[in-house]
This record gives C-alpha cells, sequence and structure tokens, in this order.
C-alpha cells in the first residue's frame, strides 16, 4: 500500500541524513528502506506517535539503520542477496542445529572453531552458540544477563575470535546462531549504572518506581517466572532508593519499551551482531516485552508489535538475518510470534516449539501417544514463510505447557496428570526410571518445572548404576526415539550439546555458590572428550547413541520430504500407543515418507487397512530407512518394534 505521509516524512529524514548515505553503495538500502517505511512508520506510529518528539525518534531509527548498513560488509551483502532471491533457502531439510556453551564445550571461541569437525562429523551444520556477552561473573544467569551487548566476555576471547569463528563457519558452510537478549540487561550494564546514579534518561530506560504503590498493583497479576529463586516481579535497589522490574532474577532489569529510544538501541544492538555475520538471531524471552498493569505481562499486543519493526528494520539493514522467538509460551499463543494476519512471517521466521517438546515428554513418562496425538492435532498452523524449532532438551527446564483442553481429551485431569509428570521425571513416581529435579516449584500455585539431562530424564542413569542392559538399551531407543521425531517432524531439529553421547546429569554446579540455587546447571555440564571418543568404541553407550544419530541426521538431508512446506499430515490411528505421520515433498507428491512412533516399552500391531486407503502398504511391506529392515504386512497388520521410530518408504 502507497501512503502519502509516510512518503514525504521518509524524504525529509532522507534529506537531513549524513551525506555519505546518499552514494550508489545504499541503492539496496533505499529500494529496502522504501518497500518497509511505510510498515516501520505505521508501527512505530502505534507505538510511539503522541510523543512531542516522534518526528526526532523516527530520524533517529533510520539513521540507525542507515549506519549499520554502511558498514555491513560486502560478503554479508551479497549473501542478503542470495537469499532474498532464495527465500525459502531455511525451508530446507538440509539444516541440523545444535544449541552449545562455548566454554563448557570447547572452553574458548578459539576451541570451538578446532571443535567444529566433530559437529560435522555428526552432521550439525547449525550452531547456536549459548550467549558469549559480557556478564558479571556471578549474577550472570548463564549468560542472559548482559552487562555489555558489544563486548564477548575476555574467557572467551575476543570479538577478533567472534569473527574468526564466523569466517570459519562460512566456510564449512555452517550457520552460526546468536542470542540477543532482548528484554532485559544486567543490573550491572551501563544503563543501569547510569539509572542508579540518579540519570533520569536512563531510570526512563527501565521501570523504575519510588515506592511499592505500581509495583503491587503489577504483582496482582503477573505470575513469577523464578518463584524458588527470584521470588515477586521487582527489586529494591538500595542505591537509586527505588523499586525496579525484575521479571527474572532480582540482578536482569527489564527494559522499558514504552521509550523509543530503547527500541532504537536493541535494534542497533540486532543490526551490530548482524554485521559480525550471525545468520539467525535468537530473540531471548520475546513474549515479555510489554509490561501492561493489569495484564499477565506476556504476550501483549504490543510485544508483537514490537517484534514486528524490529524485523521490518533487519530487512532493511540486513534481510539476510532470520529471527528465533524464544516464546515458551501456550500452545495457541506460540504460533502468533510468526506474526498474524499475515501470509508471510512478519516477526520471527522461527520459533522454538516448546509444545512438541513437551508432548514428547509426556510420551515418554505415559509410555504412549494419546496427548501427543491430540495436541499435535491441536498445534495451530503457520504462516508459509515461517517453520519451527524443533528440541528435545535446551539448556532450561522442561514447563509443562500443554492445553488443559487437551490434557482432558486425552482422558487425563489437568492437576492430577501434570503432578504425575514432574514425579515421574523426578523419581518419585513408583518405578520411574527418571533422575530430573522439579525447578521452579511454586507452592502458592502448584506449578512446577522440570530440569535434568536427556539421558538422565529417560532413564540411562539409573539403568548404568544398576547395569541393567534392558534398561540401557530401552533408555538408548527413546532416546533415538525423541530425536527421530524432531528430526522429521517439520522444521529445523536443535540438538543439545551433550546429547548425542549420552550425557548424564552433573552435579558440579552445586559446589559453585552463583549456580547452586539453580538446578537447571544438572544438565548443562562441562562437555566430556574422553566419553566422547567413546563414540568409536563400537557397542558402547556412547556408539550406539552417536551413530545411529549421525545416521539418521544424514538420511533427513536426503529426504526431500522433511523440507518444511506445511506437508505434513497427521494420521489418525486406533492404537494410542503410536504417533503417525505422512510427509510430503512438495514437488512430487508421489515422494512420501510414513513416519511412525512407538512409545510403548511393547511391540505393537497395526492394522494397515486404514494406511493402505492412504496409499500406504500398498504391497507386502514397507522400507524403514532408520533400520534399514522392511515391515511386512501379516494378516493385514504390522508389527512395530518398542520404543521405535521408523521412517518408511515404498
Ligand atoms: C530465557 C533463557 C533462560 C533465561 C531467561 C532470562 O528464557 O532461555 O535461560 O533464564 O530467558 O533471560
Ligand atoms: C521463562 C522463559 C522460558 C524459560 C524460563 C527459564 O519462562 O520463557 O523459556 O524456560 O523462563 O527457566
Amino acid at each position: 500500500m502507497y501512503e502519502q505521509a509516510s512518503h514525504s516524512l521518509l524524504n525529509e529524514i532522507l534529506i537531513e541524513l549524513k551525506p555519505e548515505i546518499g552514494n550508489a553503495r545504499m541503492r539496496h538500502f533505499y529500494t529496502r528502506l522504501g518497500a518497509n517505511f511505510y510498515a516501520i512508520h505505521s508501527l512505530f506510529h502505534l507505538l510511539y506517535g503522541e510523543r512531542p518528539d516522534f518526528k526526532e525518534q523516527m530520524a533517529s531509527l533510520v539513521e540507525t539503520l542507515a549506519s549499520r548498513y554502511l558498514e555491513r560488509a560486502p560478503g554479508l551483502r551479497k549473501s542478503d542477496l542470495a537469499r532474498e532471491k532464495d527465500y525459502n533457502w531455511f525451508l530446507s531439510q538440509k539444516w541440523v542445529g545444535m544449541a552449545l556453551y562455548c566454554d563448557r564445550f570447547a572452553d574458548d571461541l578459539k576451541g570451538l572453531r578446532a571443535k567444529l569437525p566433530y559437529l560435522q562429523d555428526l552432521g550439525v551444520n547449525m550452531v547456536h552458540v549459548m550467549p558469549i556477552l559480557d556478564c558479571p561473573a556471578d549474577n550472570s544467569d548463564g549468560g542472559y544477563a548482559v552487562r555489555d551487548f558489544h563486548q564477548a566476555a575476555a574467557r572467551f576471547g575476543t570479538m577478533r575470535d567472534m569473527e574468526d569463528l564466523a569466517a570459519t563457519l562460512k566456510k564449512r558452510d555452517m550457520l552460526l546462531v546468536l542470542d540477543i537478549v532482548v528484554n532485559h540487561t544486567s543490573d550491572e550494564h551501563e544503563w543501569a549504572r547510569c539509572a542508579r546514579a540518579g540519570e533520569r534518561k536512563y531510570q526512563d530506560y527501565y521501570f523504575v518506581f519510588d515506592d511499592r504503590e505500581t509495583p503491587d498493583i503489577f504483582e496482582e497479576t503477573m505470575p513469577e517466572i523464578f518463584p524458588a529463586t527470584s521470588p515477586g516481579n521487582f527489586t529494591w535497589d538500595a542505591e537509586m532508593g527505588k523499586w525496579v522490574m525484575t521479571v527474572f532474577n532480582h540482578y536482569q532489569w527489564d527494559l522499558n519499551y514504552r521509550n523509543p529510544a530503547v527500541l532504537i538501541e536493541m535494534i542497533d544492538i540486532i543490526l551490530f551482531w548482524a554485521n559480525q555475520g550471525a545468520d539467525i538471531l535468537r530473540l531471548d524471552a520475546v513474549a515479555f516485552l510489554w509490561k501492561k498493569m493489569g495484564g499477565v505481562c506476556q504476550n501483549e499486543r504490543e510485544a508483537h508489535l514490537l517484534l514486528q519493526l524490529m524485523k521490518d528494520c533487519c530487512q532493511v539493514t540486513a534481510p539476510g538475518v532470520l529471527f528465533i522467538a524464544e516464546a515458551i509460551v501456550a500452545p495457541g499463543e506460540i504460533s502468533k510470534y510468526f506474526g498474524e494476519d499475515a501470509i508471510n512471517a512478519k516477526e520471527c521466521e522461527i520459533a522454538y516449539n516448546a509444545t512438541f517438546m513437551a508432548l514428547l515428554w509426556d510420551a515418554v513418562a505415559t509410555k504412549n501417544a494419546k496427548l501427543l496425538n491430540q495436541g499435535v492435532k491441536s498445534l495451530p498452523g503457520k504462516l508459509e514463510r515461517a517453520t519451527w524449532l524443533n528440541y528435545v532438551r535446551c539448556h532450561d527446564d522442561i514447563g509443562l505447557g500443554f492445553d488443559d483442553n487437551d490434557i482432558r481429551l486425552a482422558g487425563f485431569d489437568p492437576a492430577q496428570h501434570r503432578r504425575f509428570l514432574i514425579d515421574y521425571f523426578t523419581g518419585r513416581f513408583p518405578g520411574s526410571p527418571a533422575r530430573g529435579l522439579p525447578f521452579g516449584e511454586n507452592p502458592k500455585t502448584g506449578d512446577a518445572r522440570i530440569s535434568g539431562s536427556l539421558a538422565s530424564l529417560v532413564g540411562l542413569e539409573s539403568a548404568l548404576e544398576s547395569r541393567d542392559e534392558v534398561a540401557i538399551e530401552a533408555a538408548i531407543k527413546t532416546i533415538l526415539l525423541l530425536h527421530g521425531m524432531i528430526l522429521s517432524f517439520g522444521g529445523i531439529p536443535l540438538l543439545y550439546y551433550g546429547d548425542a553421547i549420552g550425557t548424564l546429569n552433573s552435579l558440579e554446579y552445586l559446589a559453585d555458590p552463583a549456580k547452586a540455587a539453580d538446578n537447571r546447571w544438572m544438565h548443562r555440564s562441562h562437555f566430556d572428550w574422553n566419553k566422547a571418543q567413546k563414540r568409536h568404541e563400537i557397542g558402547s553407550v556412547e556408539q550406539r547413541i552417536f551413530s545411529a544419530l549421525k545416521k539418521m541426521i544424514a538420511l533427513r538431508k536426503e529426504i526431500t520430504a522433511f523440507a518444511d512446506f506445511d506437508n505434513r499430515q497427521l494420521l489418525a490411528v486406533d492404537n494410542l500407543n503410536l504417533l503417525l505421520f505422512s510427509r510430503t515433498d512438495p514437488r512430487n507428491n508421489r515422494n512420501r515418507v510414513l513416519v511412525m512412533g512407538n512409545f510403548s516399552v511393547a511391540e505393537q500391531e497395526l492394522p494397515v487397512g486404514a494406511l493402505r486407503a492412504q496409499g500406504f502398504f500398498q504391497r507386502e511391506g514397507m522400507k524403514d530407512l532408520c533400520s534399514g529392515e522392511r515391515i511386512l504386512v501379516e494378516n493385514n497388520a504390522i508389527v512395530l518394534p518398542p520404543l521405535s521410530c521408523n521412517w518408511l518408504t515404498d
């Protein structure tokens, strides 16, 4: 849509810009600014139109976009152009990600460069390097309490090392994912220090109050994120003599996006990291961006407007860079982070599929796929240029964020079922082999989440201790089944470092007073390279997991039906131990894969009548690509092995 007012404003702003912005190197910038300006202006006006300094703020935003464009390296500009042409590039099945802590995996940035062959051996070609920015030593929240958004922490190395890592990844055709902590800063960030020293300008970057009156009103409706370690949403700062909003830990000050200066600073930071060579930026805790009295202060409409603005601005300066929304919210809310009422993603192109993750864990505990089928059925649709990040474990706790209605439809009582899951994964449920710990228990609401490493949660730790071969085998199969699901579901699979070699819980964190109270550190251990070596010893646990995963990853990359073009169909099935869906190659619909997961510890029989009607099992059997075996039809039924993931083709 062409809009005169925004065009004339754009002209005014451009005329007043620095002279170097007028030269030919800016050609693509102008085209993109022209294409996005109407949206940028409208959104900015919706949020900040009432302010007397609206026009100056708008000009400052455009200047930020232009300045960062000026410094964008030629190689990155080239890749922007290529990705604009091949705009579905990230929907390809060829991408397989892993999230890792640079220091815990490889000491530092240089070390990480040296360890890339390990990732490539497994088949990983997208690396989410967890936060590496400067943070206070003790109050860092694992890197999510940033003190300086432009500086890597010294222990990780220099910005030069970062540049080298980005360049090496590019050469190896691997993608770099970095975090931008958009919702808050450390209380030691320069802005917070200035605010504390009494500077009004910087107090306006945060939510600062003289007394408890407003905080108390907020508290009436805001949930607590870390009730056990950091209760409440406000912290008294003695030096400033004021209360400050701290939704996460007491040392993480929430940024106030009602102030346009904050948004412009953050867009500048986003573009700075885009210019360091990040292909994808993970925007942390995006659900929390807008705070409103009387609300839960999550998923507010304005948070979405802010994300649209961030996206439109990034589109102007660094259009090849994608966003991941880290919004671990209710199933109905998650897909809104792709953008509502749009065809293509207009906020974040990628979102954590927290619902699928939690549903998979439900299937592990119940050993059936009742809720999994129900939850997948209710998963909201996705936009065209949008994709999921499918994961089993990450550095955070597992939240049981299913829809209560789905739990009921699956035949359970929501409160009781959640209690069962917590009991199961913390090993309190009789016979449970899991070794997790409850995280963020809230006695007021009865809520709790779960910490623990994948291997320990599926029972590998207890099985190894009791030297129970059957239980060890079951745990390994569960690990492979879960990965088989995230590799085939549709979206980018994101593995978690350590899981490919069956890393168990680590209690090392208890010795560090800065970490002891946060049991998420039990699944953030130092990667054990001696253990990783065992992946070469035939028959070892490490080898059984690693080699099977490596094979599945290689297969995934070859299966064009696994690219994410909304080409998944959930298949109804009478046997609720199973999850069945088909994936169809959009360019050749004869090219189909039937994915079957059996979550039961017993083998399962399935009559093939319904599948035959869908065009599967036309002959005597189908081939399982994962095991290489044929699944044969006998007496009009097939039998699926226990805890198995099957990718079947004709
Ligand atoms: C995100 C991170 C989590 C962190 C929180 C606060 O949820 O994944 O680790 O504690 O944000 O920054
Ligand atoms: C918040 C985040 C979620 C994370 C948790 C940290 O709920 O949205 O991602 O798991 O904090 O524990």
